[in-house]
């Protein structure tokens, strides 16, 4: 790690988390713990909780937990020195020199983001020369763009040649590597290096910093590819990119509306909807939802009309179901063309055709994803032959089953009811007779898991899971017994990382036993531990362990570990336990054959 840790340490003493997090959440007292509304999602009684003696904060709703640091971390959408640096502004302390590895790639990573805005200049004032008049004519034309947007949104003109940009950056020093590495220019088979943009109207793609990450392109006939994106590079990483979100996290509208193609949300800014943001022609992912999840947990999604964008609603609903997202959809109809026939429109075509006061009322009538999933269901079955019908009632039960409440239940076999001509009773009968089956396989399922109970207390974070729950059990031991107090390491003997089954314990293990007798606190660990890691740490410190019993307990846990870790790596090199082991296989071996 970069930051040396006795300057943690300094600067984790120095904000105390209580009076951290009372900078953002309101927080009361409640048996030694301190409690609040958690800031990381939306709840109306307090589950969020903050331990000063523990230095952690857990949220028992959502699972979100850690150390100060990663507090500022998750609530800043900072990096870990990022957020270090934060703290230390706050608590008056110097920054502590960075190790010229970090330094050295600091700088590189703000040469290539010049770089990207010394290009995205050079497109822009190509625009308004002869070589950029057929891509300004496109914007202003085609796309019907007005001068304001085109400037607010950055746009620009790759010229139609092998090597404008590399000689316009090489004029500012830049070199071909740079390029190549920024994605702006393409190695060819001789040898040479020329222009991966070339005549294309150029749309820079800005991160919610208002740093240039790099671009997406337009042709301006029918040629493909349509659209042309920045490779991959360390920079431009697609699956975590929100185009718009620069001015979209402006928005006073409450929510975000998310649309499929990038010049659709330039319309929409245009037409005063200024909450409009795209992937990059991808699907929807979880980094995605967490960039959202930053500004609103409202979203409006707004796909294309087809069966691609009823595919892509349906794949964004399903990432987004485990998370506390409200998402509503917003279908925007067909449009009849003069020849009467029937086209998918989207947002762009919509204004154009109907224009920004027409958009705002679907907006305001967007359905929830109840309708949504009902209409979908329905879409499958013909609801004009009695089969159909019958076909659709049963689809539809199950979904009206899996609503929360009585009152939604109600109203969703209302509309149902429309639909096919059953009567609303009949529909409710049939869902509540279907509820009672969920909630008697759901009783089973959890008598089966209160005869295993470990079996059920694992990690969300799959990468997490523990193959081996008992040995787990005690690990976690272990570890809430060192940070409450490290000088039960001495307690530990042989132990070391290898032995515990849970990798993450493993890990801490060592980090504490490297520390000695000073301990190491939550905050220092905030730098070492993914999101999930820390969270799941969090969530385990969080339970009661008595110190009063403490090696009593340490010697039990370390008892089990051994034994498991003896199953799994085979004995130790220690000849008594050699000894015994032989015995005991010998003794298996014996009861098999008794068995025979
Ligand atoms: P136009 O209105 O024709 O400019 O396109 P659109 O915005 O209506 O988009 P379309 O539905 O064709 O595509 C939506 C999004 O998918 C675009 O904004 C791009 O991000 C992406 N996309 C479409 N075509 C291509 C392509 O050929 N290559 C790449 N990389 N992405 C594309
Ligand atoms: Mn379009």
């Amino acid at each position: 790690m970069a930051i040396p840790q006795s300057f943690l340490d300094e600067l984790t003493a120095r904000c105390p988390i209580e009076e951290v997090v009372a900078d953002y959440v309101t927080l009361t007292a409640k048996g030694g713990n301190l409690w609040g509304l958690c800031p990381f999602h939306a709840e109306k009684t307090p589950s969020f909780s903050v331990s000063p003696d523990k230095h952690i904060f857990h949220c028992f709703g959502c699972g979100k937990g850690g150390g100060v640091i990663r507090f500022v971390m998750e609530m800043e959408s900072l990096s870990f020195p990022e957020a270090v640096r934060k703290l230390a502004a706050r608590a008056g302390l110097e920054m502590p020199e960075e190790d010229q590895e970090a330094q050295r790639r600091r700088a590189h990573r703000r040469r290539l983001l010049e770089l990207n805005r010394a290009a995205a200049r050079f497109y822009y004032e190509t625009l308004k020369t002869p070589q950029g008049a057929p891509m300004l004519r496109y914007a202003q034309e085609k796309r019907r763009l007005t001068p304001a947007y085109i400037k607010r949104f950055g746009l620009g003109a790759a010229p139609d040649a092998w090597d404008s940009l590399i000689h316009a950056m090489a004029a500012q020093g830049y070199e071909k590597g740079e390029l190549l590495e920024a994605g702006l220019a393409v190695a060819g088979k001789n040898g040479g290096v020329y222009d991966k943009f070339r005549n294309r109207l150029m749309l820079p793609v800005i991160d919610a910093a208002g740093d240039i990450l790099g671009f997406t392109s337009r042709v301006m006939d029918d040629s493909a590819p349509k659209y042309l994106n920045t490779p991959e590079t360390a920079l431009f990483k697609k699956r975590g990119i929100l185009y718009g979100i620069n001015f979209a996290k402006l928005t006073k509208r409450g929510f975000l509306l998310l649309v499929e193609g990038n010049l659709d949300v330039i319309t929409l800014h245009q037409a005063g909807i200024d909450n409009a943001v795209a992937t990059m022609g991808t699907a929807l992912t979880i980094d995605h939802a967490r960039l959202i999840g930053r500004y609103t947990h409202d979203l409006v999604l707004c796909y294309d009309n087809d069966a691609a964008g009823v595919e892509a609603t349906q794949r964004a609903m399903t990432v987004l179901r485990d998370t506390d997202f409200n998402v509503r959809v917003l279908q925007l109809p067909r449009r009849r063309t003069e020849s009467g026939e029937l086209v998918k429109q989207d947002p762009d075509d919509f204004i154009k055709f109907q224009g920004p006061a027409a958009f705002e009322r679907l907006l305001a009538g967007s359905e929830d994803q109840t309708v949504y999933r009902l209409e979908v269901v329905a879409g499958k079955h013909d609801l004009t032959s009695n089969e159909g019908k019958v076909a659709y009632f049963k689809d539809i039960i199950p979904v009206l089953a899996g609503l929360p409440s009585a009152v939604e239940r109600e109203i969703y076999a209302a509309r149902v009811a429309k639909e096919v001509d059953i009567s609303k009773e009949s529909i409710l009968h049939e869902v509540e007779r279907h509820r009672k089956g969920q909630v008697r396989q759901a009783r089973r399922k959890e008598e089966r898991a209160a005869l295993t109970p470990t079996a059920n207390i694992q990690p969300k974070d799959r990468a997490l899971r523990y193959e081996n729950p008992r040995s787990a059990r005690a690990e976690e031991g272990v570890i809430r017994l060192l940070f409450l107090d490290p000088t039960l390491l001495k307690l530990c003997g042989d132990l070391t990382p290898e032995s515990f089954s849970v990798p993450l314990w493993g890990r801490l293990f060592g980090l504490i036993r490297d520390r000695g007798d000073e301990g190491i606190s939550p905050a220092a660990l905030d730098g070492e531990l993914t999101a999930g890691e820390s969270d799941w740490l969090a969530r385990m410190l969080q339970e009661p362990q008595s110190l009063a019993e403490g090696r009593q307990a340490m010697a039990d846990y370390m008892e089990i570990i051994r034994a498991e870790a003896a199953k799994r790596l085979g004995p130790a090199e220690d000849p008594v336990a050699d000894l015994l082991a032989i015995q005991a296989k010998g003794k298996q071996k014996l009861e098999r054959e008794d068995m025979k």
